[in-house]
């Protein structure tokens, strides 16, 4: 669209914005003034129109409107995805995939396998979903990993504070689309910042600023207070030894390091990956699939030296461009910004070659499983909305009807979560890489008297000769050796104890030795996919109407389908019958079984049916191809091979080249276009 049609259509936008705020002032009005019913009714019946027009210029400027009804409708009635416990009442953030949903689920796992896990030869680890607490403790969660929530004062109910904030002020910018420039960006603003905010930032904001109050009864709110989103279990009998279900899989392969190290035969740059399910006790699930308490996690650990984070294929993605939202621009424009992965490298955007790598590698993932790429950006967080062990982040999220929505954290994590399971373990998980040429280094050298320390200290006694000579920097062991040579005592902190040094203990000296290998502990860069929110998107962005205009005229149900890409089509091909007779029923279960033989998902449909209407059926739920049987194929073994996007047709004169030739689209070896070229086109629907 020409940027005056567009600034012409914003002008109008914003005319009836305005009159929209005033329409629902009066009718506010004459409630409050208790005007008679049609009165009031007329009034809305003006509102609704006024309505319409916003949502007519805004469809204009923003493309259609989403329909969720129809999508929603799809999703329940085709069984896609629907509320676990159903007939129990159902409990809310949890959800079944019925078959197309679990079809669809699987292909998107699948892809991902060969994307990251094949392509770059990771090593794929299955750890336990129950987790016993030391190794949360140590990786913060206990501690940390905390919501702020707000409790309904009257009733107890409790909500997500950052939530509560940003659909408040997503409520005051939709109500008022005349709103004053300044006025809506510094709303934005803040609604950008919601879930970085500390606890009194958010209660000046919540209760103090906007004064807002509990959605379903006008309550004051508490103020923000955490909440930990872990659930919690004992495990065994006697009930001693707390265990939670994991928040995340990256601990799995945390506490498996030295494992993994070994495998890889001690050689780092190397990345481990996990696929499984992750538990949080959301404090409020909200839309469907986005935000539940039990979801698909697919997670990727890769593990470099600290120092060197280029990536030796950074080459191949370098030119690729991201949609990026770097923090300076969430704080000031708002703008995102077009970027070449290796300019934003170069300029210090994105903190390393390997956290690009892996955010390219993304961006391609997401165009091959469906998303649109216009609809995806890749979120750089706030620093006070990093995680507690992240140093740059990078959110993948992706435009849905429900708004911006991260579907992929892009954390490096520094050495933070090996360096806080060594020393709660004292298992050594540094890494470790050989010196070419070897190195003189200074080292402070410890001479201790273990008999006197062994009787002063017993069994504490070679930890602390450990710390003085290999934990503290060089300096700092070289002064308390200067301090106990000079007569000093001297009292150092080894576990949480505290041990007074004197010099007929030790002398600790500066010395040098040579090393052939460096030890060390490895960064972490970690991309953590929520598989049930890729679902979500792919379906999204890949539900679409037919002739909705025309449909909708004649009053009948509009005719929707999903455009999955091939590849993650959770069936591939459909065999229809023309007519319900034997042969031709026949037929079709024998070209059903040679797919099925082949490797390609495909079902058939033998009900008596029409044949649109069987084509709608399998368009309803994303098949891309179908082949048809009629008298001809009997006759001469010739078959119709439909294509679902463009309802083209082309007949091909044997059986077995149908097949190969679906067999070829769906794995992505072939293009519909070659078909059509190959074959011609038959007629169009
Ligand atoms: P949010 O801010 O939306 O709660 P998060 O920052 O807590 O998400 P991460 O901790 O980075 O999310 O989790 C990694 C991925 O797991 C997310 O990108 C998302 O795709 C997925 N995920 C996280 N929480 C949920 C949830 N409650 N339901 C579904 N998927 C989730
Ligand atoms: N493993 C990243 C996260 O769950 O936050």
């Amino acid at each position: 669209m020409a940027d005056e049609q567009e600034a012409a259509l914003k002008e109008q936008l914003a005319e009836a914005g305005a009159r929209l705020v005033s329409q629902k002032s009066l009718i506010r009005q004459l409630k409050a003034d208790g005007a008679p019913g049609e009165q009031v009714a007329a009034e809305v019946n003006k509102m609704k129109e006024v309505q319409a027009e916003v949502d007519a210029l805004q469809a204009q400027i923003s493309g259609p409107v989403f329909d969720r009804d129809g999508f929603d409708d799809v999703i329940l009635r085709r069984m896609i995805v629907v509320p676990s416990f159903e007939i129990h009442g159902g409990t809310s953030g949890f959800f079944d995939y019925g078959p197309v949903g679990c079809a669809l689920k699987d292909n998107i796992v699948n892809e991902w396998k060969k994307h990251f896990v094949l392509r770059e030869r990771m090593l794929q680890l299955e750890g336990t979903c129950l987790t016993s607490e030391p190794v949360l403790k140590t990786s913060g969660h206990v501690d940390r990993f905390v919501d702020l929530m707000v409790k309904d004062d009257a009733t107890g109910v409790c909500y997500r504070a950052d939530k509560m904030l940003e659909d408040h002020i997503e409520n005051l910018i939709s109500a008022d689309p005349g709103m004053d420039k300044e006025k809506k960006e510094e709303l934005e603003l803040i609604y950008r910042q919601a879930d970085a905010y500390s606890p009194d930032e958010l209660h000046e904001l919540i209760s103090e600023r906007f004064k807002i109050v509990a959605p379903d009864t006008g309550n004051p709110l508490s103020k923000p207070f955490p909440f930990n989103l872990m659930f919690q279990t004992t495990i065994g009998p006697e009930g001693h030894n707390r265990g939670f279900l994991r928040p995340e899989t990256a601990q799995g392969i945390f506490v498996n390091f030295k494992r993994l190290l070994e495998y890889n035969n001690g050689r780092t740059p190397f990345a481990s990956a996990q696929v499984g399910l992750g538990f949080r006790n959301e404090i409020n699930p909200r839309n469907g699939l986005l935000r539940v308490r039990e979801f698909c996690m697919a997670e990727i650990e890769h593990f470099v030296h600290p120092d060197e984070k280029d990536h030796p294929r950074f080459h191949e993605v370098e030119d690729v461009v991201l949609t990026l939202f770097p923090q300076d621009n969430q704080l000031t424009t708002g703008r995102l910004v077009e970027m070449t992965a290796g300019k934003a490298v170069a300029d210090g955007v994105i903190n390393n070659q390997t956290l690009a790598y892996f955010m390219v590698r993304t961006h391609l993932f997401m165009k091959k499983i469906g998303i649109d790429l216009k609809k995806l950006r890749f979120r750089q967080h706030l620093k006070t909305e990093m995680a507690h062990y992240a140093c740059d982040c990078w959110d993948a999220e992706i435009k849905l009807s429900y708004g911006w929505t991260e579907c992929v954290g892009h954390a490096d994590r520094a050495c933070y979560d090996l360096k806080v399971h060594s020393e709660a373990t004292k298992v050594d998980l540094r890494a470790s890489r050989p010196l070419d040429p070897p190195q003189n280094v200074e080292y402070a050298k410890v001479e201790a008297n273990k008999k006197i320390m062994g009787k002063e200290f017993k069994r504490d006694s070679p930890a602390i000769i450990a710390y003085i000579g290999e934990t503290l920097p060089v300096d700092e062991a070289c002064a308390i050796g200067e301090k106990l040579a000079a007569g000093e005592k001297v009292d150092v902190e080894v576990d949480g104890k505290t041990f007074t040094l004197t010099s007929e203990m030790m002398k600790v000296s500066r010395a040098t030795k040579t090393v052939h290998e460096e030890r060390f502990f490895c960064s972490v860069i970690e991309p953590s996919f929520g598989i049930g929110r890729l679902v979500h998107s792919v379906l999204e962005h890949t539900f679409d109407m037919r002739g909705e205009e025309l449909v909708k005229e004649k009053g009948k149900v509009d005719r929707t389908l999903f455009k999955f890409p091939p590849v993650v089509a959770p069936i591939k091909c459909a065999v229809l019958p023309l007519l319900r007779k034997e042969p031709q029923e026949k037929l079709a279960e024998t070209i059903t079984e040679t797919l099925v033989d082949a490797g390609v998902y495909a079902t058939c449909d033998t009900s008596g049916t029409l044949i649109g209407r069987k084509y709608a059926r399998m368009d309803e739920i994303g098949v891309p191809f179908a082949i048809t049987v009629d008298v001809q194929t009997l006759e001469d073994g010739s078959v119709t091979l439909r294509e679902r996007d463009s309802q083209e047709q082309v007949r091909i004169p044997e059986v077995d080249r149908a097949v190969s030739t679906v067999t070829a689209l769906c794995s992505s070896r072939l293009e519909w276009a070659k078909v059509v070229e190959e074959y011609g086109l038959l007629s169009s629907a």
